[in-house]
Order: structure tokens, then C-alpha cells, then sequence
């Protein structure tokens, strides 16, 4: 199949579903100019993400971890969503039931207008205190004093969920509920990888819901899709868009 007839098929599936779900990953943003995780570009003094997005990482060294996350929420805040990202916001305002879920902690699917991206993996716009029950947005950049703390006198950290780490549990069943019931799931810009979120296309394809996969390369995903799209997102997603 070619992309162009695959993109009209995937438009009639949008027009007839009940109800979609859209799993995003880093792959979206890359064309914003973020660096994806398994790509090349990613890497912060030479130190891979799984060497300081750990929760021992952070006991050892927060000051060492903040400077990471405060190098990072600098790449990020000088980026704008692409038309990735604004297409899946109108297809939020197009269809009457979409549900988004991202692993990514950018923020750019809030910017681009997405009503409440599910974001499986955090903010990295929100601290919460190691001690007591304090959470915050937090747009300061740089960011000082680093590690910031909270008045309770304890070390603030990201509000992210670090390698070892469970997720948000609420976000987790609402994102696993929407799998369950989507009967047109798409998987976009995600090496799909990554447990748990990995695991939610997979589910969708058991309740036999129609998956379709917009990558630029082949994942170990695809060849379970109903279709799968080489192709860059900010390129497709517009393209399945109604008039
Ligand atoms: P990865 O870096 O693993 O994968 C990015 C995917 O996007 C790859 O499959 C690329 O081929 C694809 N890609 C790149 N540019 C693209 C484009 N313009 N259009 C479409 N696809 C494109 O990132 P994730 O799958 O998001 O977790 O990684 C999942 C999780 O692993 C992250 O959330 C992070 C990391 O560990 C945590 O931090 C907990």
C-alpha cells in the first residue's frame, strides 16, 4: 500500500471509530528540534539518560540530576510544537472521542492546545518535594538555586518518572482504559520500546481495535499494525485530518 491510499483508508477509520486513542513518544517533538532518546543528540556531558534518570542517581547526586533536568527544560523551553502536535490537537476538537497519551515530558502536545495530554512518564515543568506533599509548575530557567527546594526545607525534585520507577497509577488506568476500548489506536513517533507504554497498542490490538503506527522507522510494533507508515509525523498527522 502506498502512503497516499493508506493515509485515505486511515481517514475513513478516523471518520467511522467510536473512539481513538493516540500513544505519542519522543519522535513527535524531533521535529520540533528535541532530541529523541534512542537517537543521536541526546546525550548530556557523555552521560546516558538511564545513568541519571534513576532514583539512586538522585539520592547520590540531586545537584549533578537537577543540572541535567536544568540543561534539558532549556533545550525544551525554546521550542515550539510542530504541525505533529497541531494536528493532534484539532483531531481532539474534530472527533468527539479522542484520547492522548504521551511518554514524552515536554509539555508541547498542552501547548499546541491538546486538552489533557495522559502524560505517562510526567512534567518536566512540575516539581514535587522528596518529604511532604508539595507539587508545583515550576518555568524557571535556569532554574535557582540548584538543587531548588521546597519550604519545607527538603531537596525538590522532577515530577518525572525515573528507570525503576512506577507510574502515576490514576494516569496508567485511564490510559489503560482508553486502549481497552478504542476501536482505531494510533502509535506515533515511539520506538515502542518501553514498558509499560509499549504495552497499550498491544492491548488495543487483543480487543481487536484497527492500530496504525506513523514512524520513521520500522519498531518491533509494526508488523502486528493494521497499517504501518514510514514517514515523519509533522508530515502525516495533518494529512489525516478532515477539511
Ligand atoms: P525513542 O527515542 O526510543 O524513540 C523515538 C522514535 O521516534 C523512534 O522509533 C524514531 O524512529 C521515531 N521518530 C523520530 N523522528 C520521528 C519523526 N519525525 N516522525 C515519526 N517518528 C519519528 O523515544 P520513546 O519511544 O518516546 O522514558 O522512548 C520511550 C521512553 O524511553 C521515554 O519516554 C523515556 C525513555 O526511557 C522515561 O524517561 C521514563
Amino acid at each position: 500500500m502506498t502512503n497516499q491510499v493508506a493515509i485515505v483508508q486511515i481517514r475513513g477509520w478516523l471518520q467511522e471509530a467510536r473512539r481513538v486513542a493516540v500513544l505519542t513518544g519522543a519522535g513527535i517533538s524531533a521535529e520540533s528540534g528535541i532530541p529523541t532518546f534512542r537517537g543521536t543528540g541526546g546525550l548530556w556531558r557523555n552521560f546516558p539518560a538511564e545513568q541519571l534518570a534513576t532514583p539512586e542517581a538522585f539520592a547520590r547526586d540531586p545537584a549533578l540530576v537537577w543540572e541535567w533536568y536544568d540543561w534539558r527544560r532549556a533545550v525544551v523551553a525554546e521550542k515550539s510544537p510542530n504541525p505533529g502536535h497541531f494536528a493532534l490537537a484539532e483531531m481532539e476538537r474534530q472527533h468527539p472521542s479522542v484520547t492522548l497519551i504521551t511518554q514524552n515530558v515536554d509539555g508541547l502536545h498542552d501547548l499546541a492546545g491538546s486538552a489533557s495530554p495522559l502524560k505517562l512518564h510526567g512534567d518536566i515543568w512540575q516539581v514535587r518535594c522528596t518529604q511532604c506533599d508539595y507539587r508545583a509548575t515550576n518555568r524557571e530557567v535556569p532554574l535557582t538555586p540548584i538543587p531548588p527546594r521546597c519550604s519545607c526545607g527538603a531537596v525538590l525534585r522532577p515530577d518525572i518518572v525515573w528507570f525503576g520507577e512506577a507510574l502515576p497509577e490514576g494516569v496508567l488506568r485511564n490510559a489503560w482504559a482508553a486502549a481497552q476500548i478504542a476501536d482505531l489506536f494510533l502509535v506515533v513517533g515511539t520506538s515502542a520500546l518501553v514498558q509499560p507504554a509499549a504495552s497499550l497498542p498491544r492491548l488495543a490490538l487483543e480487543r481487536h481495535a484497527r492500530v496504525v503506527e506513523i514512524n520513521l522507522e520500522h519498531t518491533p510494533l509494526s508488523r502486528h499494525c493494521d497499517i504501518s507508515l514510514r514517514g515523519a509525523s509533522g508530515e502525516i498527522l495533518p494529512l489525516l485530518l478532515g477539511d
